[in-house]
């Protein structure tokens, strides 16, 4: 066979590198030396470490490690910035992020080339995948600061922001956080991982060359205390970080309390589902961008391969012959499939794993050939044989390293897809429509991929729900994280509460003729009483006792929760059908206005007339949002559309303020229920009695049991218990600052989203809480991408 006929045979291809030469030469025309990007300028390399080409284990540069007080000097040169930065318009603004989005176009295989030998990354996926989409979120950010005072009226920005990003996708998640902070008009410190600092200096460069003003983006370089550095400086507004979950928890517990801004993107264990009906083939290829993209090194990568039992052999072996074929070498080589993972500490990590995977049973396949010796290369591999249970089903890898496992029926695969304490992304693949879109909603992810997978645009949040984080970075979500209501800013500390009133004499707050009333807690339909036994006074302004409810505990959260997980099957409850149980309920509250408002009266001393019509009118207002708080369809350039879907948060905690003892609980129910959660409620602690009266209101409204709970004691004390409960998946805490740091803190063993008052004056009957403010707050959305259009 001559040779033209031999590589039609074997379809090998020879090398096709792609050259170095003139990454090298913008390295060795920096003296390979370099030091952080502050205040417009470059300041001196201090100590340094290196940074290295995985793949051939060269040493790149030397790069300085940040210290406390160069992040203090950027945080300095942040704040000086932000003032005109922030007030220049926004198309004077969107105008640098248009310049910057072309200098990078134009520069955009000098960036490619830098990242696949900093990172180890294919050039045909750095070249065609990271560096296009990093010009498109630069692109469509300009077109967000233009358009900001139109569509965020009342927004301001944070201020200046602090953002840490990973390694897998250096330039890119710098984009994801410099673009929307800078259109939104904000500063940022930005920390680039200490695997990959290189394309964030040449980024540096590029802001130099389209003349930003000196101080809007500062880049320090660092590790982990570096980062940590800016998360605990006191001058941040706002903290954005991408990475691992256990250093996004230690993030969460240090701004406890802090009142600093958070969003995280966090890691994964995203499940690829293939139904018997799909285009096997198209699957197939689905997956190897889903698991060998970027070595696996994707916090959204499709590593748990979930395929119907009764095509699992077909489909496996399918997979099997398509991983021969992936070529495995030197990421500069046009034609690689499978580059070098970033660093030799995770190639140990993985291996690690993997052992502990296989002495639980797990069965590893890797194709035949090899490897390049030297270097961080692993093979791409498939493990078998696994129990959910198993470390390698269970742990997030990141590496080149697939699992699968089979189920039989639609509803076994959602159980199976939901089976982890994460929550990114979720793949599904069907030819069958019906199918598709019956399975997407009940995916727990912030993405969902119908026939397609890792789907990435800048119009597009992406996101996580449960223990991947919260927060989205793309289009309008994203926009909004780095935006807040001009209002917070101006909020005061609340007056101290009137000090409580002191037992008087012991009045008994009925008179004779009328039975005792006993107010019980509601668990799941039912009224309820205490475990404890324990009861505690209720005092009206006087001091006289008012009544008495249930001292909750513990075990009564613990009640209320599992009614409110059983009961979440209201968030699928048609928006129609939840507009008209609040409506009802405003109707039912407005019919006892009379008999609520003496019992706030009597609680309190003030006139509860006001206050009934308040509760009344903002349970009107959430009935009508209903059906009206929903997502839009994005358009991105690729042959899909992505429905942002808005769903509840699950079981929300709600911590009600003392103060207003009927507005304070039914102005943050209403929304929470309006959008499909179910709750535990505690109510105002001072004076629960209204509370524990409504439950009368609900009962005849139609609530469904368990959307509702009510549980009535000390509210710090029960608040520690909801956030400290993986049952809750979120928490609203009305009260003190010290609560609210309390709160934050104990919230991170599930990442539950929090939302505390801080104790600031919240005045819940402004106009501001009867729309999005709050709708936002009780929803999550969820970007479903569905294959659309030619
Ligand atoms: P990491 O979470 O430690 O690193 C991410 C960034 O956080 C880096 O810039 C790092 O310097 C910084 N950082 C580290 N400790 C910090 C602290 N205490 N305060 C503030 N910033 C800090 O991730 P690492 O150690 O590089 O990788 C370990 C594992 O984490 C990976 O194997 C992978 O499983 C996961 N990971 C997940 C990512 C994702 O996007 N989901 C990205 C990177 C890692
Ligand atoms: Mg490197």
């Amino acid at each position: 066979m001559n040779k033209i006929a031999q590589i039609f045979d074997s379809l090998d291809y020879g090398p096709a590198p792609e050259a170095p030469d003139q990454a090298i030469a913008w390295l060795d025309a920096r003296g390979r030396r370099f030091g952080h990007f502050i205040d417009g300028k470059w300041t001196s390399p201090g100590k340094t470490f290196t940074a290295d080409n995985p793949a051939t284990g060269a040493s790149l540069a030397e790069i300085t490690d940040g210290t406390p007080a160069d992040v203090d000097a950027a945080v300095k040169a942040a704040r000086a910035a932000f003032k005109s930065w922030g007030a220049l318009s926004g198309y004077e603004r969107g105008r640098y992020l248009y310049a910057i989005a072309r200098m990078i176009q134009k520069h955009s295989r000098l960036f490619a080339v830098l990242e696949t030998m900093d990172n180890g990354k294919p050039i045909r996926e750095s070249r065609d995948a990271d560096i296009p989409l990093v010009v498109r979120h630069f692109y469509h950010h300009a077109g967000w600061a233009t358009h900001l005072e139109r569509e965020f009226p009342g927004m301001v920005p944070y201020g200046v922001c602090g953002q840490i990003i990973p390694w897998n996708f250096p330039l890119l998640m710098l984009a994801w956080k410099i673009a929307p902070a800078l259109a939104a008009g904000n500063t940022v410190v930005l920390k680039p991982a200490e695997f990959t600092s290189l394309t964030a200096l040449l980024f540096a460069e590029i802001c130099e060359r389209v003349g930003l003003p000196k101080g809007v983006v500062n880049i320090v370089t660092g590790q982990g205390d570096t980062g940590a550095a800016i998360v605990d400086h006191p001058g941040i507004d706002k903290i954005a970080f991408t990475g691992s979950t256990e250093v996004g928890k230690l993030i969460r517990a240090a701004t406890a309390g802090t009142g600093k801004g958070l969003s995280l993107e966090l890691g994964g264990k995203s499940p690829y589902i293939v139904f018997e009906d799909a285009d096997l083939d198209s699957a197939v290829e689905g997956l190897v961008e889903a698991i060998w993209f970027n070595q696996g090194q994707v916090c959204c990568a499709g590593s748990r391969l979930l395929v119907q039992e009764s095509i699992e052999e077909r489909f496996i072996a399918k997979v099997k012959r398509r991983m021969a074929s992936l070529r495995v070498g030197d990421p500069l080589d046009k034609s690689i499939d499978i580059g070098a993972l970033v660093a030799p500490v995770q190639v140990e990590r993985i291996r690690d794993l993997m052992k502990k995977g296989v002495a639980e049973g797990a069965v590893v396949y890797e194709p035949e050939g090899t490897v390049p010796a030297k270097g961080c290369f692993l093979k791409p591999a498939l493990v078998t044989n696994v129990s959910p249970a198993n470390t390698l089903v269970a742990e997030e890898i990141f590496g080149p390293v697939l699992v699968a496992m089979s189920f039989r029926t639609p509803e076994e695969a959602v159980a199976l897809a939901n089976n982890t304490r994460y929550g990114l992304a979720a793949t599904l693949w069907s030819e069958n429509i019906n199918l598709a879109l019956d399975i997407a909603p009940k995916l727990k992810a912030g993405v969902v991929w119908i026939n397609g997978t890792n789907n990435f645009d800048a119009a597009v949040g992406f996101g996580g729900y449960k223990e991947s984080g919260f927060g989205r970075e793309g289009g309008r979500e994203g926009m909004s994280v780095y935006l807040k209501p001009g209002w917070e800013k101006t909020l005061k500390a609340a007056a101290p509460d009137a000090t409580p009133a002191k037992a008087g004499a012991s009045r008994n707050p009925l008179d004779a003729r009328h039975l005792d009333q006993t107010a019980k807690m509601y668990v799941g339909g039912r009224q309820a009483r205490p475990d404890s036994g324990y009861s505690r006074p209720v005092l009206g302004p006087d001091g006289g006792l008012v009544g008495e409810v249930g001292e909750g505990n513990r075990k009564d959260i613990r009640n209320a929760v599992e009614a409110a997980r059983a009961a979440l099957g209201w968030g699928t409850v048609a928006a129609h059908a939840r507009a008209q149980i609040l409506y009802f309920l405003a109707e039912n509250l407005d019919y006892r206005r009379d008999e609520f408002a003496a019992r706030i009266a009597a609680q309190t001393g003030d006139d509860g007339a006001d206050e009934v019509a308040r509760a009344v009118e903002r349970l009107f207002a959430f009935a009508g949002w209903a059906d009206k708080y929903d997502g839009a369809v994005h358009n991105p350039p690729l042959r899909a559309i992505a429905a942002a879907m808005v769903e509840p948060l699950g079981v929300l905690g709600i911590v009600a303020p003392d103060r207003q003892p009927l507005l304070g609980s039914v102005a943050l129910l209403a929304p929470a229920i309006a959008m499909g959660n179910t709750v535990v409620l505690v109510p105002s602690s001072r004076a629960p009695l209204s509370m524990t009266d409504f439950y009368q209101v609900l009962e005849t409204s139609d609530v469904p049991a368990g959307v509702v709970n009510i549980v009535t004691g000390d509210s710090l004390t029960l608040a520690k218990t909801l956030a400290e409960h993986d049952g809750v998946d979120g928490l609203w805490f009305l009260g003190s600052a010290e609560g609210s740091a309390m709160v934050e803190k104990a919230s991170v063993g599930n990442l539950k989203q929090t939302w505390t008052s801080r104790g600031l004056a919240y005045d819940l009957a402004a106009p501001q809480f009867a729309g999005d403010y709050l709708l936002a707050k009780a929803t999550q959305v969820k970007n479903v991408w569905i294959p659309y259009g030619a």
